[in-house]
C-alpha cells in the first residue's frame, strides 16, 4: 500500500455492490478502505467491513469521529446518497454516487454538494455503457429521423428502478442528438438473475442496427466505480461526469 493510496469511504459496504468494492479494493495498492458505512438501522453497524480494521459505522458517525477520507463512494439508497453528500461535504471528500433511482430533492442535494465539492452522479460506472453511450449518440447523429430509436433493458427481479438509470442515461444520449425518442420506446423487463442488459435499436427502412451491452458479472461496476474514485482524487468542486472520470469525454 503506498502512501499516495486514495482513502475511499464505502456507503452501502455491506451490499452486493458496496461489498465488491472493498473486496477488489483491498487488491488496489492505489486504493485503501478509510472507512465503511450502512443504514443508521442496519443490524450489520459494528460488525466487519471485510476490510483489515475497519468496522461498518453510519455516515453520521463518520463525521463526527473525522474520518479522513478523499473520496466517498455511494451504493445504497435515494436517503443513502443524501447522508452520503451531508458525509463527503462535512470532511470536505469527493462523492461518487452509483446508486440509481434518485429523487429529485437528492439530485437537488447533490447539485448542491457540488459547489463544495467534486461529484460524480454515474448510473452505470462501466466502461463498455460509457462506450454504447457514445456510439448510440453518433448512431442518431448519423442516422437521423428516418431510423425509429428504442432501447429495451433487462435486469433481475429484486431491481427497484425501472426503467433502468443506464436506459435512461442511453436515452439521454440519442436525444442528445436532437433524436425524438419516445418514452414509451424505452422498456424495461424484469426475471431471473440477470445483471443488466441493454439494447439500442435503431429500425429504418429495409434495415436495422443493434447496439447492446451485457454485464457478466456485477464486478464490472465495482471496477469502474474504483476507477473513478481514483480520478475523483484531488478534483476541484464541481459535477463531474462518469464519462470524464473514465477518460471517455469527446
Ligand atoms: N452505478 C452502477 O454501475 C450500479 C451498478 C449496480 C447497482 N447500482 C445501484 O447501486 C445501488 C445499490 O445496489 P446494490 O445491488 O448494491 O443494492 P443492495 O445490495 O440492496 O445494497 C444497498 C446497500 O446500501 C445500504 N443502505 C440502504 N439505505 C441506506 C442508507 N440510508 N444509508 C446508508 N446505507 C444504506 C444497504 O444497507 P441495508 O441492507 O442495511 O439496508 C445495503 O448495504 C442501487 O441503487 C443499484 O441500482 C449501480
Amino acid at each position: 500500500m503506498s502512501d499516495s493510496s486514495t482513502p475511499v469511504i464505502v456507503h452501502g459496504a455491506t451490499g452486493r455492490m458496496g461489498a465488491r468494492i472493498i473486496a477488489l479494493s483491498l487488491l488496489d495498492p492505489s486504493v485503501r478502505i478509510a472507512g465503511a458505512a450502512d443504514a443508521p438501522d442496519s443490524p450489520r453497524i459494528g460488525g466487519e467491513s471485510g476490510a483489515p480494521g475497519v468496522m461498518i459505522k453510519t455516515a453520521k458517525n463518520l463525521g463526527e469521529t473525522g474520518v479522513s477520507a478523499r473520496v466517498v463512494v455511494d451504493f445504497s439508497s435515494d436517503d443513502g446518497a443524501r447522508a452520503a453528500a451531508d458525509l463527503a461535504v462535512r470532511i470536505g471528500a469527493a462523492l461518487l454516487v452509483g446508486t440509481t433511482g434518485l429523487s429529485e430533492s437528492t439530485r437537488e442535494r447533490l447539485r448542491v454538494a457540488a459547489r463544495e465539492v467534486a461529484v460524480v452522479v454515474a448510473p452505470n460506472t462501466s466502461l463498455g455503457v460509457a462506450v454504447v453511450s457514445k456510439l448510440a449518440r453518433d448512431a442518431a447523429r448519423a442516422l437521423g429521423p428516418a431510423f425509429e430509436c428504442s432501447i429495451v433493458e433487462a435486469h433481475h427481479s429484486r431491481k427497484k428502478d425501472a426503467p433502468s438509470g443506464t436506459a435512461l442515461r442511453l436515452a439521454a444520449a440519442v436525444r442528445s442528438a436532437g433524436h425524438a425518442l419516445r418514452d414509451d420506446q424505452v422498456v424495461a423487463i424484469r426475471g431471473g438473475d440477470v445483471i443488466g442488459e441493454h439494447t439500442v435499436r435503431f429500425a429504418g427502412p429495409g434495415e436495422y442496427i443493434e447496439i447492446t451491452h451485457r454485464a457478466t458479472t456485477r464486478d464490472l461496476f465495482a471496477i469502474g466505480a474504483i476507477h473513478a474514485a481514483k480520478w475523483l482524487d484531488g478534483k476541484p468542486a464541481g459535477m463531474y461526469s462518469i464519462e470524464d472520470a473514465l477518460g471517455m469525454s469527446a
